[in-house]
């Protein structure tokens, strides 16, 4: 194998199929590579060879789905060719940080096992995310258990994802940096000519600064939203209005405005995660990040915030409480510790009923909560109170004069409502 592809045409295999597989996968094969997607969920294997909906959404996916070539399966062996293989299984951590591997072992075991029958070299790429040194730790030692040497027989990099869950393809195509974690110079020099085409800023390092790049990125996201979550508390007891705060903040380009709305917190299979997992890497390296465990209780404060509000306007016990928004943020149907989560256990807890609406993370979120109700937006204007926690575009648009609103994601038109509250504002 050359230790350059041709950017356009090559051989390429990408083992699982969710958020970051599946766009990984489509937006390749669109750049004109041969694509195997592997997945060990047969709905979504089906799905992408039947070029039916995709089993996530993603804004234009099914339709870049329909226009591409690309085989999905769950043999292994389909990979044999390929001359990159990205490994984009799900990572979890527990509370304390501590990963779930489980995937990316057994993703990582069951390509060993096909490569050791291969006698040319291949670049293993590792886009899950994973904690500090999991790479060279964890990764590298099973691929050679195979009998076979990173750096003669293989190529091995670590090149995390940074998409959007709702503009995953637009990031994909357009990306603001492509970090390269590279075991040596021949593995990066691979990966990077398979970027080459999307003429984005590159970034080559070890295989650690990568991962950590990832981490520290997700951890300084969260920060921006936890620190204006806190100075929102503040201005609520003050008075003073948080987004013009953020606004003028967000004017100083050493600032800047993005991640600066304050509200209920993050929520997604990132942000919480990965600073769970940089927190837990850092107790294993001997210091105590005490800054970044705060981060996640603040967060994890702020999301019942809007229960204790509305407690101040009506009891819940008996009350039907409508939820405006599931998903974790608009433009998906992704829950994974979306604030909602946690504000329906605390109403149900309170002996509250509640009837929710989400334009796409029903079905998702009813895998969770079966007993809820799941209604239309007009059902959810006639309960005893609402709260909103995801900002729909088509939120801005309903009438909620006579209502009571809490706001968990200043929706400015909410304001109309007969007693509104801004959660942090
Ligand atoms: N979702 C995001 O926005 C995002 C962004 C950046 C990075 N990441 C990271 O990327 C990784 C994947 O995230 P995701 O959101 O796509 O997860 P996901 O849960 O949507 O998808 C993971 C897929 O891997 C498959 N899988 C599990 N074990 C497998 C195995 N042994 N072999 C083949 N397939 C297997 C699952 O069936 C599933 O389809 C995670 O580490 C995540 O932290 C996610």
């Amino acid at each position: 194998m050359n230790d350059k592809l041709k950017p356009d045409n090559a051989n390429v295999a990408v083992i699982g199929a969710g958020y970051v597989g599946l766009v990984t996968g489509v937006c390749l094969a669109k750049l004109g590579h041969e694509v195997v997607l592997i997945d060990i969920d047969e709905d979504k294997i089906q799905a992408v060879n039947h070029k039916k909906a995709p089993p996530i959404y993603e804004e234009g996916l099914e339709e870049l789905l329909g226009q591409v070539h690309i085989e999905a399966s769950s043999d292994y062996r389909k990979m044999m060719g390929s001359d990159i293989i990205y490994i984009c299984v799900g990572t979890l951590a527990d509370d304390s940080g501590n990963i779930f591997s489980e995937h990316l072992i057994d993703a990582t075991r069951k390509i060993a096992e096909v490569l050791k029958e291969r006698d040319s070299y291949y670049v293993v790429a590792v886009k899950s995310t994973v904690g500090p040194g999991m790479t060279e730790e964890l990764v590298i030692p099973i691929l050679e258990a195979s009998g076979k040497k990173a750096g003669s027989d293989f190529g091995v990099c670590m090149s995390p994802e940074f998409l959007r869950e709702g503009q995953a393809i637009y990031d994909f195509m357009n990306p603001s940096r492509i970090i390269i974690g590279e075991y040596d110079k021949r593995s990066g020099d691979i990966l990077c000519s398979i970027h080459e085409s999307l003429n984005a800023p590159i970034l080559r390092t070890n295989l650690r600064t990568a991962e950590m790049i990832k981490l520290a990125t997700n951890a300084f996201l969260a920060t921006k939203i936890s620190f204006i979550n806190e100075i929102g508390n503040i201005c609520k007891q003050l008075g003073i209005d948080t987004y013009d705060v953020a606004r003028g903040m967000g004017m100083d380009d050493r600032i800047g405005s993005k991640f600066l709305s304050a509200g209920i917190g993050f929520g997604g299979s990132c942000l919480p995660k990965d600073i769970r997992i940089l927190v837990s890497g850092a107790k294993q390296a001997g210091y105590q990040p005490e800054f970044l465990e705060e981060i996640s209780t603040l967060n994890e404060k702020q999301a019942l915030k809007p229960v204790a509000l509305l407690k101040k306007h009506i009891t819940l016990k008996g009350a039907t409480v409508g939820i405006l928004g599931l998903a974790f943020k608009p433009g998906t149907d992704d829950i994974r510790d979306s604030r909602a989560i946690i504000i329906v256990q605390a109403l149900l807890d309170e002996g509250a009923s509640v009837s929710a609406y989400d334009p796409l993370a029903v079905d998702n979120f009813r895998k969770l909560f079966p007993g809820i109700d799941y209604v239309s937006t007009e059902e959810v204007l006639s309960c005893d109170a609402i709260l909103i926690l995801t900002e729909w575009p088509e939120f801005y648009d309903l009438d909620y004069r006579g209502k009571i609103v809490i706001d968990g994601r200043r929706i400015e038109k909410a304001r109309e409502a007969r007693i509104y509250e801004g959660v942090c504002w």
